[in-house]
């Protein structure tokens, strides 16, 4: 199917009329297409000053100048380095990754039977973290399998990754108002269990292509939050 032909399909399915975004968490509604000026809406300083190790996990297989999530990661990094913060960024779709076998051989506690980049490169950076970045296009109305990859492999390391500060970031084609529901809850859901304090989150819905999302507020409010840690 020719690629705008499958995202008609999504508008279609998905209930969209005009397009109108939204900016969960930020209190904030605009119209796309033209740049939306958005109150902050960060949480404010999770940080309490201190200058934080923060592990991004990008998950889109797009090409990191054409894709929508990867555009508000790189804009959150911006606005965290930009205030002292150290940002390492894991590319989840492209790397070696695999799915957790529920074998238990890690016992909740590592390590892990697979040695893939989940194992070597991104958790011993989580462990070390003090803030996690989901970010994620929305697929079927939750997250990517490749992030889901990598939060089942969580599991390993449950305890160690608990206590951290986290926040999300993704992108939607729709902009029904229910288009983030489900994603939303499951990333509260995930908070509440880690025990993780949220520092924000940016919902960018009708965002289904680089340009909408870089003509949108949706950027200005991700650096925001990096900025405001
Ligand atoms: C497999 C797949 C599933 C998708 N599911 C949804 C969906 O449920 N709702 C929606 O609004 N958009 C959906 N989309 C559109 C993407 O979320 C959207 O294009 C997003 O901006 C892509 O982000 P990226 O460029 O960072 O990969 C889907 C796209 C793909 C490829």
């Amino acid at each position: 199917m020719p690629k705008e032909m499958s995202r008609r399909a999504f508008l279609k399915l998905g209930g969209m009329g005009a397009m109108t975004v939204f900016l969960s968490g930020c209190g904030l509604t605009a119209l796309s297409g033209t740049k939306s000026a958005p109150e902050p809406p960060a949480k404010g300083s999770v940080s309490g000053g201190k200058a934080m190790n923060i592990v991004v996990i990008n998950s889109s297989p797009h090409p990191k100048n054409e894709s929508t999530s990867i555009y508000l990661a790189d804009r959150f990094s911006a606005g965290a380095r930009s205030a002292g913060h150290t940002v390492f960024t894991f590319d989840a779709a492209n790397e070696e990754t695999h799915p957790c076998r529920g074998c238990d051989e890690c016992g909740m506690d590592g390590p892990c039977i697979f040695k893939d980049a989940i194992e070597t490169k991104l958790m011993p950076r989580m462990i070390e973290a003090d803030m996690l970045v989901l970010v994620t296009p929305l697929y079927y109305y939750g997250m990517s399998a490749q992030l889901k990859t990598v939060v089942d492999r969580f599991y390993s390391r449950t305890s160690r990754l608990r206590g951290k500060k986290s926040a999300l970031l993704a992108t939607a084609y729709n902009s029904a108002d229910w288009t983030m529901a489900a994603l939303e809850a499951h990333y509260d859901t995930l908070v509440r269990y880690m025990g993780w304090a949220d520092a924000g989150r940016v919902l960018a819905v009708g965002c289904g292509v680089r340009s909408l999302v870089e003509r949108s507020g949706f950027g200005d409010a991700a650096q925001t939050i990096g900025a405001s840690l």
